[in-house]
């Protein structure tokens, strides 16, 4: 899909990924409505994207946001998202279900709202998931809600021909999600990557409608081995993490 000229919905927008895919989509000509929970910086990025700031909080609800749409969008990036790190049987059920809405409910609400629109547009829609969708140790909610979005991508994607989906598995990525999710990344290897590389995936993935995009590439190998032998999967993550 081309996006000049074109209405482009971003969750997320305030910070990391969905701020730099905000500016990269503004560069390549698209009108935005940007959303996020932090006035402030969402009217940073509106003002250097001129975009329409719609400030709303997505798990306690879609409407807010869906009420302040100008028009029917054409893209739909769904990007807003909070980890939770640490053993399952510690998280509260209050973080749970915070994860489950924000993470696997709103950006099902919000397609199922935006899909006839979507489709009169032949538009196109982004699911920000993650390369945990594949399962990872002391992630196990914010995992499964990654699952979840990949699958619920896969089914749309077969029902509505007419729009184009795009699924992205992140690796790790220098943003400030570590912080919020209450764990810095420890690890040596893989670095985190920049926010700007992972736009820059993510606006290739819109153009040539790209079904999934696995940012960095190699980490395509783990959804692989995932898919052929989830038990050599399972082995190796305990081993490696
Ligand atoms: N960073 C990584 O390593 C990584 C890897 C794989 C996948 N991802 C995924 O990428 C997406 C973007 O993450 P990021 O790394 O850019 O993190 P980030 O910098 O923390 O950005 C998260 C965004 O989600 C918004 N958000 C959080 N809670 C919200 C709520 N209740 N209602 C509405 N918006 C809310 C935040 O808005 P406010 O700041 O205004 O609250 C912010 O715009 C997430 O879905 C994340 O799961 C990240």
């Amino acid at each position: 899909m081309r996006v000049a000229d074109r209405l482009a919905l971003v969750t997320g927008a305030s910070s990391g990924i969905g701020a730099a895919l905000a500016l990269r989509l503004a560069g390549d000509g698209a009108r935005l409505v940007l959303t996020g929970r932090d006035p402030e910086r969402l009217q940073q990025v509106a003002e250097r994207t001129g975009a329409k700031a719609v400030v709303a909080d997505l798990a306690a609800g879609v409407d807010t946001l869906l009420d302040a749409l100008p028009a029917r969008p054409a893209l739909v990036v769904h990007c807003a998202g909070v980890g939770a790190a640490g053993p399952l049987e510690e998280l509260s059920p209050a973080r749970v279900d915070e994860l489950l809405d924000l993470n696997l409910r709103a950006p099902v609400q919000l397609t199922r709202a935006l899909l006839p629109g979507l489709r009169a547009e032949r538009g196109h829609l982004v699911f920000v998931a993650s390369i945990a969708a594949l399962g990872v140790a002391g992630e196990a909610v914010y995992s499964a809600t990654k699952a979840g979005l990949r699958g619920f991508a896969d089914a749309v994607r077969i029902e509505a021909p007419e729009v184009g989906v795009t699924t992205v598995l992140p690796g790790a990525v220098d943003t400030p999600y570590f912080g919020r999710r209450g764990r810095a990344y420890d690890r040596r290897f893989p670095r985190p990557i920049r926010a700007d590389r992972v736009a820059e995936e993510i606006a290739r993935g819109i153009r040539r409608g790209s079904v999934e995009v696995v940012v960095p590439r190699w980490l395509a190998l783990g959804a692989k081995v995932h898919g052929a032998a989830p038990a050599l999967f399972a082995r190796a993550s305990r081993r490696f993490g």
